[in-house]
């Protein structure tokens, strides 16, 4: 992420991240996030719905070990290159399928893998709300996997954003409010990740991750 903005009164989410992706070439690395490459690897490929996908790193990784991957983000400009990434890897559209949306409405269907990496926001984000409807879209046998900064990553702004609060491991499965007959909680935890900061200092900052499955 990049330094402030400047004023966000009055812009909304959409006008928000298209801002921020079209102001640049590129925002995130364009590899796929350990986690969901770690967590996806031990799980049977079968359709993946990714919440936020950016760039399209995660969906472009899934496509390419046998999921058909389905990303989506609110930013026109993200998601045109998501798709130009995912056509350039050679891979076909409906292994690697790309929507343009505000998540507050998650697309109807059924999946074998929901995940949402780093799914925060500086401005409004009905993140909750849209995690719990996400859950509903994991098909039976399924898996929902989150993760999440533990804490407000440095020389960012998602900290101090709109209605923001970094979630424990629990906190996060409480957040979800799963519905404990349906529902196991397979990982809950911190797990610390090595990341390169704008200025090239290397540091380690921590996820939380957690992976739940459905009966
Ligand atoms: C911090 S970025 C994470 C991107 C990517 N998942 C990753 O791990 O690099 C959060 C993403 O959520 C998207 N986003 C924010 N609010 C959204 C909404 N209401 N519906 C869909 N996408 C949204 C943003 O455009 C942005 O790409």
């Amino acid at each position: 992420m990049h330094a402030h903005d400047g004023d966000r009164s009055g812009q909304t989410p959409a006008d928000f991240w298209e801002h921020r992706y079209s102001s640049s070439e590129r925002i995130w690395s364009g590899k796929v996030n350990q986690v969901l490459a770690d967590v996806a690897a031990s799980l049977l490929p079968g359709r993946a719905l990714d919440l936020g996908c950016g760039e399209g790193a995660d969906v472009i990784w899934l496509a390419q070990h046998g999921w058909t991957a389905t990303g989506m983000d609110i930013s026109r400009t993200a998601i045109d290159r998501a798709a130009a990434t995912a056509q350039a890897e050679g891979l076909e559209p409906e292994r690697a399928r790309f929507i343009a949306g505000d998540l507050t409405e998650v697309p109807e269907g059924a999946y074998d893998l929901v995940t949402a990496s780093f799914f925060h926001s500086p401005v409004e984000l009905a993140r909750a709300d849209i995690l719990r409807q996400a859950a509903e879209r994991v098909a039976h046998g399924g898996h929902l996997l989150i993760t999440a900064h533990a804490d407000p990553p440095p020389a960012s702004d998602i900290s101090d954003g709109h209605d923001q609060r970094f979630l424990s491991p629990d906190e996060q499965v409480a957040q979800l409010d799963l519905d404990p007959e349906l529902w196991s909680v397979l990982i809950a935890e911190k797990r610390a990740r090595q990341a390169t900061m704008p200025d090239g200092r290397q540091v380690v900052l921590e996820d939380v991750v957690v992976l739940a499955r459905r009966a």
